[in-house]
């Protein structure tokens, strides 16, 4: 995939998984608009990126949990008179515990934004994309979304929605030059356990946020409609297809704390 002269919208650009697109892609030549939170963060990686890649790298600072920030970021987008070729809908965060001891308010965060978010910029993106013939969106869902997780009931749900959308919209976007892939890490070496606020949630060995990015480009590259980070997690991410639910859900539950 030729990334050079595009330009990439990176949502949840500040950290993890997503700085690290932002570093990939700008070393590829691509433009950026980096999108998140935290201002700092991204102005210094933005800096980063255009001293040593000599691309443009634009910041857009968004809480997208909130109503309408989509539309806002779309309008604030359009102003710096940028076109978007590569969508990434990289932001997101998980909650744990039993969904009866929840904060409404944060599970209310959660769905708007691994969501919410993730389908209005989809839906806002995709029209011109298809009439270009020509772009690019990576939905990043995870290994939860293959199976329901006890404790991380809301977490699994928003990825399992992430995948089916994503996979659905690879159908459609293959006959009009857009190619749509959901990604799926494992657990990965971010600061997204600690804002789950446990690590019960982290089974097994974390991958890093390179090798995630780098499978990514590696699905693209190949068409593939999803992709699995990870060897073990590809094992993992198959079996639950086929083992009795009550099986999946006892194994799911034992590997993120549920059944202590
Ligand atoms: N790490 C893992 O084990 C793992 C596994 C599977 C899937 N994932 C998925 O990978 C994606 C990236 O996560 P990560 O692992 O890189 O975690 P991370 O280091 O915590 O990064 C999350 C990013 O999302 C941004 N974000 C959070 N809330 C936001 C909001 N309301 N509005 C805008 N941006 C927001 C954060 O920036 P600000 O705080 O600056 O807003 C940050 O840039 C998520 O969708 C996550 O579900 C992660």
């Amino acid at each position: 995939m030729e990334y050079r002269n595009r330009t990439a919208l990176i949502t949840g650009a500040s950290s993890g998984i997503g700085a690290e697109f932002a570093r990939v892609l700008g070393q590829r030549g691509a433009d950026l608009v980096l999108v998140a939170r935290s201002r700092d963060r991204l102005d210094s990686l933005a800096q980063e990126v255009r001293s040593a890649h000599g691309v443009r790298a634009d910041v857009v600072v968004a809480d997208l949990s909130l109503p309408r920030a989509s539309d806002d970021l779309v309008a604030s987008v359009a102003a710096l008179g940028v076109e978007v070729d590569i969508l990434i809908n990289n932001a997101g965060f998980g909650t744990h515990g039993a969904l009866a001891d929840a904060d409404p308010a944060r599970i209310r965060d959660e769905v708007s934004l691994n969501v919410g978010a993730l389908t209005d910029l989809t839906t806002a993106y995709l029209p011109q994309m298809t009439r270009r013939g020509a772009g690019v969106i990576v939905n990043v869902a995870s290994t939860a979304g293959f199976q329901p997780v006890p404790q991380m009931a809301v977490y699994a749900a928003t990825k399992a929605y992430v995948l089916s959308l994503s996979e659905a919209l690879w159908w459609e976007g293959k006959k009009n030059g857009v190619s749509v892939l959901a990604l799926c890490p494992g657990p990965t070496d971010t600061e997204f356990f600690e804002i789950v606020g446990t690590d019960d949630a982290a089974v097994g060995a974390r991958r890093t946020a390179a090798q995630v990015v780098e499978t990514a480009l590696r699905g693209l590259d190949r068409g593939a409609p999803s992709v699995v980070d990870g060897l073990a997690n590809r094992i993992s991410a198959v079996s639950s297809r086929f083992a009795p639910r009550r099986v999946v859900l006892a194994i799911a539950a034992r590997a993120v704390g549920a059944s202590k």
